[in-house]
């Protein structure tokens, strides 16, 4: 079984990789990093930054056939600009940072590893989305950045999904809200968190495995939360 992991330097990425580790201890990881190397032995790293699409397309070439990919690489705040609270903070140079990091990938990825999930195995592509990115579901406003860019990339996954059901009916594509989770994207936002809600990584790993181990082909298409219920695009 092989399973990639996108973003595994990330506060939910790493925590992935060890809840796959200990799962399934014959799975064979590969992942990725972008600024930092993680000190986490017995995985396949590899530096890729993946907006960028040479450095995706070569770090497929070194893959064979793949069960799980995982996109968990994300951005929410910079050090210098925090997500908009109004309109009249729109920056157009972090809007279109949002949209490159949090959409791009995504699509990139889905282009350049169809071929690693043509073995006809159940399989799954699953990126981790946010909540905010439900249309259905924004009653707050604000974040403007964030809630299109995390929008535009459920629309990007429910699109993979149809086309992947023509051509790789044996993969389940779906975006995944792994809630509020203690990492370096949420730091800044956590006081407000009601008490229990604020999820250490190793708990919203082990829910987003479940999710996984739980998916089958049928399930494409859909916008789950780390509880399995359905979140309305
Ligand atoms: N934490 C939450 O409460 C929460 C809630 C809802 C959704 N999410 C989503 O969960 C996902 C993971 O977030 P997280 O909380 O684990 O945040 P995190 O700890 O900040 O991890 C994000 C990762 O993305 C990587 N990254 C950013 N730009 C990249 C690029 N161009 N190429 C490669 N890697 C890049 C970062 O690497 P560098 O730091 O090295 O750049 C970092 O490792 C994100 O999509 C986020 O939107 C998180």
């Amino acid at each position: 079984m092989n399973v990639i992991i996108f973003g595994g330097g990330g506060g939910i990425g790493a925590a992935l990789i060890k809840e796959v580790r200990a799962r399934f201890p014959q799975a064979t990881v590969f992942a990725t990093w972008h600024s930092t190397q993680p000190d986490v032995s017995d995985v396949h790293w590899s530096r890729v930054d993946v907006t960028d699409e040479a450095q995706i397309s070569a770090f497929a070439e070194g893959i064979g056939d793949v069960t799980w990919i995982v996109n968990a690489v994300g951005m929410l705040h910079t050090q210098d600009l925090q997500p908009e609270k109004s309109i009249k903070e729109l920056d157009p140079a972090f809007f279109s940072h949002n949209l490159n990091v949090n959409v791009l990938p995504t699509l990139l990825i889905a282009k350049h590893f169809m071929k690693h999930l043509r073995h006809g195995q159940p399989s799954v592509y699953a990126t981790v989305s946010a909540r905010v990115g439900s249309i259905t579901d924004n009653r707050l406003g604000g974040w403007y950045s964030y809630r299109c860019s995390k929008a535009a990339l459920n629309m990007a996954i429910k699109n993979i999904s149809l086309e992947y059901k023509r051509v790789l009916p044996a993969v389940c594509v779906t975006a995944l809200h792994p809630g509020t989770t203690d990492t370096e994207l949420s730091a800044p936002f956590q006081a407000r968190v009601p008490q229990g809600k604020l999820f250490p990584t190793a708990k919203t790993a082990a829910f987003l495995v479940d999710r996984l181990e739980a998916l089958t082909p049928a399930d494409t298409g859909q916008f789950l939360a780390y509880d399995g219920s359905e979140i309305p695009w």
